[in-house]
């Protein structure tokens, strides 16, 4: 079998169901052996705990095509950590971080032919979730889980690619402190619904959502944290209890630091100092760096110096540097790249 014959330069960010998923239920408090299934549907109760009361999370990480050839995962042992803490904040079993490996080498090798090309522009997104199956009436968590994963193959996750976008500072609150703001819980994203689609409507791509303590510092977006260069080329990253732990934010904080040897702020960031940063962007697995160009706040407008047509140049630097790692073109530091299938 070869590569499937998929448009892979015109993908947008969507579902295509694949060949194969990867399936393991917990019961009698303990996880089965687990299997790949051709399968993509799910049938459970009609009160199954995730449909009554959202139980469920879940991780967003990707495969990619090298240079020479092989498929490979994106620091994969942190979406495994991360899905622990987030299994263990809506008392769900944790589902073991070997196996989660185990499970993301097997639905990638197994969806091969899927993996977009080498200097296609297209990756493997691959969706590990887990969520309560058996029914539960009263509020308690459910008794029975089935974690999953699935992959398809994704272009950008914003339109137009890597083209500045326009946000909006949002009204509603995305989490509330001591709340579930830190973990990928898809209730987190139920509740920001509403939210986008009237970003959207009003012609705006995405939403900036503030601390909902004093909605005077910046938090994160719907699926994205926050980096800003400031006019002396320092990075500047909000640090918050209350936002996801991005993996890609990390990852280049140590970029920054150590491939570009740039000055690193990991801090509260307050909305008003905003409007004298040189550049802002926006960092996930998805999302990858998306440059911003533009922040309406209530009939304001922050423009960036960078402009509405290219990214930053601060920020291009740093996207260059994190796909040159991904695809095996720099020297990743150790253990960021894990191999599923050589050439
Ligand atoms: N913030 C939110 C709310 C997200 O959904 C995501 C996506 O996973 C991120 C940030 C970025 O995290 P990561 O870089 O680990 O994908
Ligand atoms: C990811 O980047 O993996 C996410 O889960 C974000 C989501 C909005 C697609």
């Amino acid at each position: 079998m070869g590569k499937k014959d998929i448009d892979w330069g015109n993908l947008g960010f969507g579902y295509m169901q694949t060949e194969k998923r990867y399936v393991s239920n917990y019961k009698d408090g303990a996880w089965d052996e687990g299997e790949l299934t051709s399968d993509a549907n799910v049938v459970i109760n009609e009160c199954a705990g995730v449909l009554q009361y959202a139980q469920t999370i879940f991780e967003g990480l990707k495969a990619y095509t090298t240079k020479d050839g092989h498929i490979v995962a994106f620091r994969p042992d942190l979406n495994a950590k991360r899905m622990v803490d987030s299994a263990v904040r809506l008392q769900m079993p944790p589902f073991p971080e070997e196996r989660f490996l185990e499970a993301i080498e097997k639905v990638v090798a197994a969806n091969a032919d899927f993996v977009p090309p080498y200097g296609s522009g297209a990756t493997l997104y691959i969706r590990p979730y887990m969520f309560g199956s058996n029914p539960v009436i009263g509020v308690k968590p459910a008794d029975e889980y089935q974690f999953r994963v699935f992959t398809t193959p994704v272009g950008p996750y914003f339109k137009g690619g890597v083209k500045p976008i326009t946000i909006r500072v949002c009204d509603f609150d995305r989490a509330a402190p001591r709340g579930t703001g830190h973990i990928k819980a898809g209730l987190n994203y139920a509740m920001s619904l509403y939210a986008i689609v009237d970003a959207h409507n009003k012609g705006y791509d995405e939403n900036m959502y503030l601390d909902s303590a004093t909605r005077t510092k910046v938090e994160e977006t719907g699926g994205a944290n926050f980096i800003f260069i400031t006019k002396d080329n320092k990075l500047v990253t909000p640090k918050s209890e209350t936002i996801l732990p991005s993996i890609t934010r990390r990852s280049l904080v140590y970029v920054a630091k150590e491939y570009l040897g740039m000055e690193v702020e990991e801090r509260e960031v307050f909305f008003e100092e905003v409007k004298d940063f040189a550049e802002c962007g926006l960092c996930g697995t998805a999302a990858v760096i998306s440059p911003v160009g533009k922040i309406a706040d209530h009939g304001r407008e922050i423009c960036f110096p960078s402009g509405m047509d290219d990214m930053g140049p601060v920020t291009k630097k740093l996207y260059d540097t994190l796909r040159g790692i991904q695809m095996g073109e720099i020297e990743a530091p150790e253990g960021w790249i894990k191999v599923i299938k050589k050439v």
